[in-house]
């Protein structure tokens, strides 16, 4: 099956499969403050990744590029960026370093962006020529590097050899000049690797937890003899933030699963800058339309400022100062992993 098919079934399916809506947040509270002492208008949601200032914490994280078919998305998601002052992350890269010709289904998102933020993505394949190749095909203000073991075991014409991944990334990032960030695609991220990542010199880590767009529930829908066992892996997005959370020196951004303006509140309350999505905005965009996710957007916006509010934080990371409780699996989870 060509690259450009593929991604045609990733977003066909992703939109079909929806997310499992189960990423730990609901072990998670914030413990309500009385008297908080704040007016909404000083609320700010700003907050910054790898040096870069966002306006938002809410980052379009990467989806697609690479088929014709995927350009009025991609055309799409880089308005809503740009009409919303968001960070966009296009879809990997490696279809476009392979074939010049589906170069512009990527450079549409700076076309129709021109002066926001946008990351570039590739896999951890990728070397450090390509890296610097997709950076300058979209004028990229920042590099994601996407791992994905799972999705690629289960992936019918995926990888099976993973070795080396860490020297390849660390050489990716000493050849680029702007953030760089590691990300998985919906498995999470343990502190272990956040802290080999780290060991390497890269601090910014994208937990890509589990709980929302499912990569094993994907591929196996694209297999004829499909892995189920893979279908309910990986660590969920609350529980792996506060894996990376133990490891000095990260810059979090929490993707997988978020749906709502307290998922975002309470991932930044555990320790996250900013957070990802993309299956919610795919699923808004393409079964909503382009003013539906833009209000959706803007409503999420005005909620994260009431929720700072109420708890009587002022900028966006005050909300890691307020108390909170963690409960249930996911407190059973930190205990027995030794995270405070
Ligand atoms: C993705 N994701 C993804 N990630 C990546 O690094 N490179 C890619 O090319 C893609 N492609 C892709 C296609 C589609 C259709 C979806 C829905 C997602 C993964 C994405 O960035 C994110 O990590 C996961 O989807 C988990 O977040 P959500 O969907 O639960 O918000």
């Amino acid at each position: 099956m060509s690259r450009a098919s593929r991604k045609l079934e990733h977003l066909k399916y992703a939109i079909e499969t929806g997310q499992t809506g189960v990423q730990g947040f609901e072990n998670v509270h914030f413990v309500h403050q009385a008297l908080p002492e704040v007016a909404l208008s000083q609320t700010s949601i700003a907050t910054s990744i790898g040096g870069l200032q966002l306006s938002s914490p809410i980052i379009i994280n990467a989806m697609t590029g690479g088929a014709y078919e995927t350009v009025k998305i991609n055309q799409h998601l880089a308005a809503l960026a740009n009409e919303l002052n968001l960070v966009m992350a296009v879809g990997s890269q490696m279809s476009a370093i392979k074939n010049k010709e589906y170069r512009s289904t990527y450079q549409i998102v700076r076309g129709n962006n021109p002066k926001g933020i946008i990351f570039a993505n590739l896999g951890a394949d990728a070397t450090p020529e390509q890296a610097n190749e997709a950076i300058e095909m979209i004028e990229a203000d920042g590099i994601q590097i996407h791992i994905n073991v799972i999705q690629e075991l289960t992936m019918p014409e995926g990888d099976r050899d993973f070795t080396g991944i860490l020297d390849r990334l660390q050489a990716i990032k000493e050849s680029v000049k702007i953030p760089f960030i590691v990300k998985e695609v919906g498995f999470g991220m343990s502190k272990e690797v956040v802290f080999q990542l780290v060991k390497r010199g890269i601090k910014i880590i994208d937990v890509g937890g589990r709980g929302g767009t499912n990569f094993a529930l994907i591929e196996n829908k694209r297999r004829l003899d499909p892995y189920p066992f893979f279908n309910d892996w990986g660590i969920h997005t609350a529980t792996s933030i506060l894996e990376a959370t133990t490891v000095n020196k990260t810059e979090i951004i929490a993707t997988g699963g978020i749906q709502n303006s307290l998922h975002i509140a309470k991932a930044i309350g555990l320790g996250a800058n900013a957070v990802g999505m993309s299956g919610m905005i795919l699923r808004k965009l393409v079964n909503e339309g382009f003013k539906q996710t833009l209000g959706y957007v803007n409503q999420l916006h005005h909620e994260i400022k009431l929720i700072m509010t109420s708890l009587g934080a002022v900028e966006l990371l005050d909300l890691q100062k307020k108390p909170m409780v963690i409960l249930g699996e996911t407190k059973d989870w930190c205990e027995l992993r030794g995270i405070p």
